[in-house]
């Protein structure tokens, strides 16, 4: 697909960053919008930890206020990046600006479907080199999102990354949903036949080769949701409900650039608290400009985002530790290390 041209509505996988998330108007309404009917949080039990954010204080006490137990987290590649996976476009490190050596027309061009068809070379390549499981062990982001679930506390984990991490931590499938697809499965681009996910793994990995379809020939690929295809039908089929039902937003390590996924902020009720944990403001998250410093109250009333910027293993850290999860946080992350 284009770059940054929608296609075929929000089924399928669309690169808005160029565009920016929403058109200007509907994002002006949304924001105006967001800040109806909030409670305000207090930071009463965290307040004597004067080291930590206030941000994160905030979130602790959400948290700990046992009011959230239908919590949907959305991540990307961010939570990644401390596993030794580099994200798309941090610049310097991303992907994006480390795709010379495969003499791209475009960088996105590596996982689009069309050029895939003409010259699969670049993204088996790459496939090698980052295929799930051989090498990176889940970070303390993931492990917390397997602590949210044993704690009983999450209603869906939307990952857009294909790495597999979230589900090495732990997190179970019926929690899970890989909007843009995983490398377990594999199908073949011309005529849609299913293609043994091992055998293509073998080829990838092993013979550094393009798998072949076996009945027409066709070039083979994991069933990872390139620009031009649609999302898993899983998505579709879980994301009104969950969005419905969820009671707090946890957003972490993503551009919010790709939709449809990147929709799901504005999707979730306009009541309910949106958390950030990313180095940089994204999509329609807003600074929390609500903190009563006197009172050392965070006041949602006013403003329901709340976001902190930097390394989301520094913020989860922070956070687990005011939650007293730290112990299980680490114990849960050293289970599932890979070396
Ligand atoms: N690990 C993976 O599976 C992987 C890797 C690269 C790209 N992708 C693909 O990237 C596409 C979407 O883009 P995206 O939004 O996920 O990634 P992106 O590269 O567009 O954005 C990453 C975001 O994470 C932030 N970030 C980077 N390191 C961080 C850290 N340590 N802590 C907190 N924030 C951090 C960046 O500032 C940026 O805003 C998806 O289609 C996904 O399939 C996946
Ligand atoms: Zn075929």
């Amino acid at each position: 697909m284009g770059k940054s041209k929608s296609q075929g509505g929000s089924h399928s996988l669309e690169d808005s960053a160029n565009n920016g998330v929403l058109p200007k108007s509907k994002k002006d309404d949304d924001i105006s919008s967001l800040t109806e009917g909030l409670n305000s949080v207090s930071i009463g039990a965290n307040a004597g930890s004067d080291d930590v954010p206030d941000a994160i204080k905030c979130v602790a006490d959400l948290i700990s206020s046992n009011k959230y137990k239908n919590i949907v987290v959305l991540s990307g590649a961010g939570i990644s990046c401390n596993a030794g996976i580099p994200d798309f476009r941090t610049e310097g490190t991303g992907l994006y600006d480390n795709l010379q050596k495969y003499n791209l027309p475009y960088p996105e061009a590596v996982f689009d479907l069309s050029f895939y068809k003409n010259n699969p070379d670049p993204f088996v390549q790459l496939a090698s080199e980052l295929w799930p499981g051989l090498k990176h062990s889940p970070t303390v982001t993931h492990s917390f999102i397997a602590l949210l679930e044993k704690k009983g506390l999450l209603l869906r984990n939307y990952t857009q990354n294909i790495d597999m991490l979230d589900v090495l931590a732990g997190v179970s499938e019926d929690k899970m949903i890989e909007c843009h697809g995983h490398f377990r499965t594999a199908s073949c681009t011309k005529c849609s036949r299913t293609f043994d996910g091992e055998e293509c793994k073998h080829v990838i990995v092993e013979e550094k080769k393009v798998p072949k379809c076996k009945h027409c020939g066709g070039y083979v690929k994991p069933d990872i949701v390139f620009f031009g295809e649609s999302l898993p039908t899983r998505f579709h089929k879980f994301v009104k409900h969950d969005t419905m039902n969820a009671d707090l937003l946890i957003v972490m390590g993503t551009s919010l650039m790709v939709g449809p996924v990147n929709m799901i902020p504005e999707m979730v009720r306009r009541k309910i608290p949106r958390i950030l944990f990313n180095r940089e403001l994204v999509g329609t998250f807003k600074k929390p400009n609500g903190m009563n410093t006197r009172r050392k109250s965070y006041d949602t009333s006013a403003q329901r985002d709340i976001f902190h910027g930097g390394d989301c293993d520094e913020s989860i850290k922070s956070l687990c530790a005011l939650l007293g999860w730290e112990d299980e946080l680490n114990e849960l992350n050293a289970s599932t290390r890979l070396d």
